[in-house]
């Protein structure tokens, strides 16, 4: 990784979370451009994968059926991984990780979806990383109906994207409950907007994000 001198050092973990279908892909290349403009390094990567290694997890996870524990532990051997090669690597050199999902996904969707006791993910996390969390978490926030008709006009869905409304509720309820509990670090985005809308969301949090880390 070539880091150019005159780059701001701005080592900050930024995670973009949501159901399936709730717009992060699309606002990621926004936020990265606006990033970019204030001369911050960064670098997109994301969960299950961002590895060699967990990329052939992701493709395990997304695509064979598993006991939710067995779904679990692997989403955290890919984290492990991502942490050790991707995250933690770019976080010393000053350059900013933007991560499309984290371990609230793993809440979320094993927690809130598979119904995996929340206890359990805790250990995991503390055993995989103690001492990383996200600096800054945009939640897109959107009703269930909305992201399954997005996500219908364009693919095939996979295993999780094929899950009941039910699934999805309970997941999008943890992410609520996950943002409520850790207000300082979750932004919600109201993804139920139109894209223009939604990047101006955007701009107003990263901006206050940006000066409260003395970015100008
Ligand atoms: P995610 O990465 O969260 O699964 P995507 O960004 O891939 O979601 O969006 C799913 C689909 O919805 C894409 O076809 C995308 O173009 C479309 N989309 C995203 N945001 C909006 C929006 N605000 N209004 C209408 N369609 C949108
Ligand atoms: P995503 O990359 O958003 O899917 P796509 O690129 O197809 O839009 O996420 C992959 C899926 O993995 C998503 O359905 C959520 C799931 N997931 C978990 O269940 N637990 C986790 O810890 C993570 C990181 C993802």
């Amino acid at each position: 990784m070539k880091i150019k001198y005159n780059y701001q050092f701005f080592s900050k973990f930024i995670t973009f979370e949501g159901i399936d279908g709730s717009g992060k892909s699309t606002h990621i290349k926004y936020v990265i451009e606006l990033l970019k403009k204030f001369n911050i390094n960064v670098i997109f990567t994301r969960e299950p994968g961002g590895t060699p290694l967990g990329e052939v997890l992701r493709n395990l996870l997304l695509n064979k059926l598993m006991h939710p524990e067995t779904e679990t532990l692997l989403m955290f051997a890919a984290r492990r991984e991502h942490i050790s090669r991707v995250i933690k690597p770019a976080l010393k050199k000053g350059i900013c990780v933007i991560s499309d999902r984290f371990t609230d996904s793993s809440f979320a969707y094993q927690g809130g979806g598979r119904r995996i006791l929340r206890n359990k993910i805790k250990i995991l996390e503390k055993w995989v990383h103690p001492n990383i969390k996200p600096d800054l978490t945009l939640l897109f926030d959107l009703p269930l109906e909305v992201a399954k008709n997005r996500l219908n006009i364009i693919k095939s869905l996979d295993k999780f994207e094929s899950k009941k409304n039910d699934f999805f509720h309970s997941v999008r309820m943890e992410y609520l409950r996950l943002a409520k509990k850790f207000p300082m670090r979750f932004r919600i985005i109201n993804s139920n907007e139109s894209i223009i809308n939604i990047e101006n969301q955007l701009q107003k949090f990263l901006l206050y994000f940006l000066r409260e880390n003395n970015i100008q």
